[in-house]
């Protein structure tokens, strides 16, 4: 039986996970129609793409682009223009599933526009889950939202949950899970030479090609920080049952252990294609455009336990958790503008964990329950963390 297409709408097409989840759409035009795209600065690629996919909308979330991009466009999609337009074309009728690729807290409102517009959601922009996980999950589940995990180790752990399994619910007969981490670039370097390390370094990842903010958190393993907090939210979990293995070659993406000694795992070779088709073709099995892993060829797969001391930020997670409440929100804020902040050189590698450690231990935990309030706090910790980058430049 013939289906119609599927509207799909993609946040930070303009990113890598962008430009992976349109290769995809590319790849099967039958079963996919891109309804609108969105990017912050890049206009030129922007207008690239919606030359390509024919969009009926475009977004360019950074307002003072808007003529620009107007007139490479032409009239072709309808252009839109400033962050609330990227609620709108979330919610349209006719979307049927939203990829969620903006980086950082900017793509907080957008993700839960979509879930109370009851949509599925494909999400990899894990720092609106770190930020307003509690309001993501019940709008979610208030609004009959699905959600699919993109974040290659938790859709590996959605894949070994049963078909039936829907994120927000605490998963049964569960030992714990066990998120892989590739350790980053820096794992086998010497401590004492951290603070020499530069942008590019950070930057440059043994085993995934992706943007440069979550470059630099895989490097401090920030990144695995946020995916065990995104963890908690998704699956329902606490932190004591999400355990971190480091396996350097990236080729299990994360297992499940259940209480009968079987460990499920899920594999394939490191490109994020493998789990956007996944959840893009979801309940089928679609092409990707990714190699086919060849395990003769791997006999070195290695697992390790993580080095808290040596990587203070995977700690501050964990703490996070623990703690509950708005700890998380801040958290994630204060690493938003110490990463910013390392990038533009202003900031040592180092002096990143040492300002988000301070930030978490000053700053005040509470309860929220709205949009509002932790827009507010984002803003307060972000003006906090921009006095303290101060200090360490
Ligand atoms: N890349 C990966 O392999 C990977 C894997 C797992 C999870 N993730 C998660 O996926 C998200 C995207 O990562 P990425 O690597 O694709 O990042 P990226 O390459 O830096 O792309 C970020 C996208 O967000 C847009 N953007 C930036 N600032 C914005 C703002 N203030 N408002 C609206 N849009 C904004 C950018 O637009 P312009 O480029 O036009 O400025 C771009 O389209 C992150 O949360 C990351 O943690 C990524």
């Amino acid at each position: 039986m013939m289906t119609s297409p599927k509207n799909v709408v993609v946040l930070g097409a303009t990113g890598s996970i962008g430009t992976s989840t349109l290769d995809i759409i590319a790849r099967h035009p039958d079963k996919f129609n891109v309804l609108a795209i969105s990017g912050h600065s890049n206009v030129y690629k922007l207008a690239e793409l919606a030359q390509k996919f024919k969009p009926k909308f475009v977004v360019i979330s950074d307002s003072n682009k808007y003529s620009q991009l107007s007139d490479l466009i032409g009239n072709g999609s309808t252009v839109l223009a400033g962050a609330q337009e990227l609620e709108t074309i979330c919610q349209l009728d006719a979307v049927d599933m939203v990829v969620a690729g903006i980086v950082g807290s900017a793509g907080m409102q957008p993700v839960l526009a979509t879930v109370q517009a009851g949509k599925t959601l494909l999400l990899a922009n894990k720092e609106a889950l770190v930020l307003a996980g509690e309001l993501v999950m019940k709008a979610a589940q208030d609004n009959n939202a699905s959600i699919i995990p993109l974040d290659s180790e938790h859709n590996a752990i959605y894949q070994c949950l049963p078909d039936s399994y829907r994120c927000g619910i605490t998963p049964k007969n569960l030992n714990k899970i066990i998120l892989t981490a590739s350790g980053g670039p820096f794992w086998n370097r010497e401590v004492s030479t951290f603070a020499e390390i530069s942008p590019d370094e950070a930057c440059a990842h043994p085993n995934w090609d992706m943007g440069r903010k979550i470059s630099v958190d895989s490097a401090t393993l920030m990144n695995k920080g946020l995916e065990i907090i995104e963890a908690h939210w998704l699956f329902g979990l606490n932190e004591k049952d999400i355990d971190v293995h480091v396996h350097p070659q990236s080729i299990i993406h994360s297992m499940v252990c259940y209480k009968d000694g079987s460990v499920l795992a899920q594999l394939g070779e490191p490109d994020m294609r493998i789990p956007i088709a996944n959840g893009l073709g979801m309940p089928e099995r679609i092409t990707s455009g990714a190699n086919m892993l060849d395990l003769l060829q791997r006999d070195d797969l290695q697992f390790f336990a993580p080095d808290y001391i040596k990587f203070p930020c995977l700690a501050l997670a964990k703490q996070a958790i623990k703690t509950g409440g708005t700890s998380m929100a801040i958290l994630n804020a204060a690493n938003e503008i110490s990463v910013e902040a390392f990038l533009s050189n202003q900031i040592s590698f180092t002096a990143i964990a040492k300002i988000n450690a301070k930030i978490m231990t000053n700053a005040t935990v509470s309860q929220v329950d709205n949009v509002a309030q932790l827009l507010q706090l984002d803003e307060e910790v972000r003006a906090n963390a921009r006095q303290m980058v101060k200090q360490y430049a």
